[in-house]
């Protein structure tokens, strides 16, 4: 059996609608070759995770270095040097006085802790997120994802869980355009809080760029408007950089294109570019309300991850790849405005550094192409280039490549991207 017959009758598969039909062997950098020795250029970084490339030298180094010293003991039964650098590194690079992580493996479990301490340090038990959001596929994390396409099936979800509507400018909730709407969405949680809640809310939960929700892209001032909120009712800003996180938009933390201070922030996917680990960070006072007994993780801050995190952190301050990201997106984010202006499917372009969502419609109703987004993505798989699809309908292409990824190739995607447009 090849490896394709082998994942229909070994591999659960069922929850995807099919697999890409490409034997990944080998990859570097932006760079992906199958198994048949065809070359892809990846805009898609393994669903935004290898931000440094694939394999970076630097980082396998690292990784390859501690296996030779320790793989696994528990990092919260012993102290492990690794951890507690990263650890002391994180709260260098993370914006305002978070200070304390926890270590674990994936995005939904940093978020799972994330609410656990959320609940413990304000002795509250309810979370506002955001429509559309996606957090996790764990019950509580599903429980705060704001998108019944993700949760059909899997209730009942944890109560105390409140959705308010996103600042998604493009199908505005509220039917007003940004200026002239003064941040009405930010302002109007104020009614969120009044009508659908307790009076018991431990944190409001936002991705600051919502990805796998279609890369939503909140206007200048929205978490300064959010936040004076939250302040008015002593609710903690919880922010979850599992996607957005690490460059991704320009800046390491995607919320630092805001003025605001998060309380709680949460990250994986591109903190080991590829090795698995994530981390929520907190203040001091905030992650010391965990009593013995109320949190833990067997492999959490494993040292093969925690050191390749470290050089990847390196990597990133040597390279200076948010740099890179917000220059490279600027000029992408460009050519996808004028390949726009000549593609009446493109109903919208948006984002942040390399994470740039392309909406794709059929009418000026704004009726999503949903079909066509999935014939785009694999007819640039057949001329080459790897993306993703994501949004509510299923009708945004998302690219976030590696930060590594050469200028000369995104131009490149963008023309073959107007070539399976035009060929629909
Ligand atoms: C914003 C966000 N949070 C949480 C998760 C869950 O991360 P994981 O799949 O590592 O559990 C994801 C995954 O796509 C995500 O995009």
């Amino acid at each position: 059996m090849n490896t394709i017959e082998k994942y229909k009758k070994y591999v659960n598969t069922a929850f995807v609608k099919a697999v890409e039909p490409v034997v990944v062997t080998k990859a570097k950098g932006a760079q992906v070759w199958g198994e048949d020795g065809k070359a892809y250029t990846d805009l898609f970084a393994g669903i935004s995770v290898v931000n440094a490339g694939h394999c970076n030298s630097e980082v396998i180094a690292a990784a390859k270095a501690q296996m030779d010293q320790l793989v696994h003991c528990c990092t919260y039964v012993y102290h492990v040097p690794a951890a507690a650098d990263l650890a002391e590194k994180l709260a260098q690079v993370t914006p305002g006085r978070l200070q304390k992580t926890f270590f674990g493996n994936g995005g939904a479990e940093a978020n799972e802790g994330a609410m656990r301490l959320a609940k413990q340090f304000t002795k509250r038990q309810e979370f506002v997120s955001l429509q559309g959001s996606f957090h996790g596929r764990s019950l509580a994390t599903l429980s705060i994802t704001g998108n019944c396409g993700r949760k059909r099936g899997g209730g009942p979800y944890l109560t105390g869980c409140s959705y308010h509507p996103a600042a998604y400018c493009y199908r505005c909730p509220y039917d007003k355009a940004y200026p002239s709407c003064d941040l009405y969405c930010a302002r109007d949680l104020e009614r969120t809080l009044q009508f659908e809640t307790a009076d018991n809310v431990a944190a409001f939960i936002a991705e600051p760029v919502m990805g796998e929700g279609g890369i939503v892209t909140p206007p200048p001032g929205y978490f300064e408007a959010i936040k004076q909120v939250l302040d008015h009712h002593g609710i903690l800003l919880f922010v979850d950089e599992v996607q957005s996180g690490f460059g991704r938009t320009g800046k390491l933390f995607a919320i630092q294109h805001w003025d605001v201070e998060p309380d709680i922030l949460t990250m994986a996917k591109g903190i080991a570019d590829g090795f698995p680990l994530s981390g929520f960070i907190a203040r001091e006072e905030i992650a010391d309300a965990f009593r013995p007994g109320d949190h833990l993780s067997t492999f959490g801050g494993n040292p093969v991850s925690c050191a390749a995190a470290l050089a990847n952190i390196a990597y990133f301050e040597k390279e200076k790849l948010c740099d890179q990201s917000a220059a490279k997106g600027q000029v992408l984010m460009g050519a996808l405005k004028d390949l726009q202006k000549r593609q009446p499917l493109i109903g919208d372009v948006r984002g942040l550094g390399l994470m740039i969502g392309v909406e794709l419609v059929r009418d000026a109703k704004k009726t999503p192409a949903t079909e066509e987004a999935a014939k785009v993505k694999n007819l640039m798989r057949e001329r080459g280039f790897l993306l993703g699809v994501g949004g509510t309908w299923g009708n945004v292409l998302r690219i976030q490549p590696p930060l590594i990824i050469g200028q000369a190739d995104l131009l490149k995607a963008v023309d073959a991207l107007e070539e399976c447009l035009a060929s629909l």
